[in-house]
């Protein structure tokens, strides 16, 4: 199978992946928080970011690397948090690592992932970035940062834009709850799958696997708290304020960024209580679907703190989204649902091709516009389209 001529954009990988997953799994991830006006915003505010053309440079090559937080990469994204990642394809967490740290960028695993730091750990190389919703016992939340460290994982986010649930009313037309219980509706739906299916019944059913052995051991002390493991996750989520912020600045002592920042006021704060770096981000739209498109919060957030090194995401779906998020402010994109796109179309030769396709526009664009490498992307701004 010819993967460049076959799937040549996320778009191709997203409509492969939604025949070769059971519907409720392609809702999980395809879904967005109420009329998903969010979600469309975030699309339609990097569509409109425009650069001028240059002609007649002459021979050039051009060049995608670049250094954050200290560590060089050969391209400027990475892949985000996911929950539940492994309900996407068998394996998706281990097949989504070992790609990242195959191309040197980094593999960032969810709190709420499918497996525990210490499964990730053979994979992962030097590229474990660690998400964690902060659990509300502070001795869960130093044993998870321990473990994290110990499996390999150098680099800490706390994500901060979940205080409460979110409706996700598409995600509920399709029954998924989390951990799934699976209805009739989705067991034909499954029997229509066999590929999904066999592997998900061999690799075992996915849950919240880090979540659930807190879950259990707090159940161990205090049987009437924890009666059930169903709800480990929502259980485990503790909802952060800004002192627990400062603690854990105080227990981790690698670098540390706070994801879901989309206020400059709020970056500025976070950089004063010595946060390394800021993740600007609106969950994709999974949460508030009354904010504003996440590339439109990046210019001020660039503004209030210049010399932080930003991230990006929400919506990007190509190389070209990257140079646009890089032109105004982020130093790094990360990209959630077109990695499990890819994991889910194509297994393990998913991500792999998905980070050449996102290289090769890079690449493609980059020329198009003289740019020679990433430094000075914003001076090709067409002013009256930026957000
Ligand atoms: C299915 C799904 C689950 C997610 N789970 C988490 C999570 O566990 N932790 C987290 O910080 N962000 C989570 N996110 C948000 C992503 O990390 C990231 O912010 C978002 O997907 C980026 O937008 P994109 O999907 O348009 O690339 C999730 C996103 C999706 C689509």
């Amino acid at each position: 199978m010819d993967l460049d001529t076959q799937f040549p954009a996320v778009s191709d990988l997203r409509e492969r992946a939604r025949r070769r997953v059971p519907h409720f799994v392609f809702e999980y991830l395809d879904s967005s928080t109420g009329k998903e006006d969010q979600s469309v915003r975030n699309r339609a505010r990097l569509q409109d970011v425009q650069f001028w053309p240059s002609i007649l440079e002459g021979r050039f090559d051009c060049d995608t690397t670049t250094s954050f937080l200290g560590r060089d990469y050969p391209v400027p994204f990475g892949c985000a948090p996911v929950g539940m990642s492994g309900i996407m394809w068998p394996r998706a967490e281990k097949i989504l690592s070992a790609a990242c740290a195959e191309a040197g960028i980094p593999y960032c695993m969810s709190t709420v992932a499918t497996v525990v730091p210490e499964t990730l750990a053979p994979t992962i190389g030097d590229q474990g970035w660690f998400q964690m919703y902060m659990p509300s016992n502070p001795e869960y939340r130093a044993d998870m940062l321990d473990r994290a460290k110990a499996a390999g994982f150098h680099t800490l986010i706390v994500t901060v834009d979940t205080p409460f649930e979110s409706s996700r009313e598409r995600q509920r037309r399709a029954n998924l709850t989390i951990p799934p219980k699976i209805n009739l509706a989705m067991l034909w739906s499954m029997l229509l799958h066999p590929a999904w299916t066999m592997g998900t019944l061999q690799e075992g059913i996915p849950s919240l696997k880090l979540c659930e052995e807190y879950a259990a051991k707090a159940a161990a002390g205090n049987p009437n708290e924890f009666h059930s493991l169903a709800h480990a996750g929502h259980i485990i989520r503790g909802q952060p304020g800004w002192t627990d912020i400062e603690d854990i600045r105080a227990l981790w002592d690698g670098p540390m960024l706070v994801k879901g920042v989309q206020q400059a006021p709020d970056a500025k704060r976070l950089v004063d209580i010595g946060v390394d770096a800021i993740w600007v981000s609106n969950h994709s739209g999974r949460q508030f679907d009354g904010g504003p498109a996440s590339i439109s919060c990046l210019p001020a957030i660039r503004a209030a703190v210049p010399d932080t090194p930003l991230v990006f995401d929400s919506g990007v779906t190509g190389g070209l989204d990257i140079l646009r998020a890089l032109a105004l402010g982020a130093d790094f994109v990360m990209l959630g649902r077109a990695f499990h796109y890819a994991v889910g179309a194509l297994a393990e030769k998913g991500p792999p091709h998905l980070i050449k396709m996102l290289r090769d526009d890079m690449v493609s664009n980059m020329g198009q516009m003289g740019a020679r490498s990433l430094d000075g992307l914003s001076s090709r701004l067409i002013d009256e389209t930026t957000p």
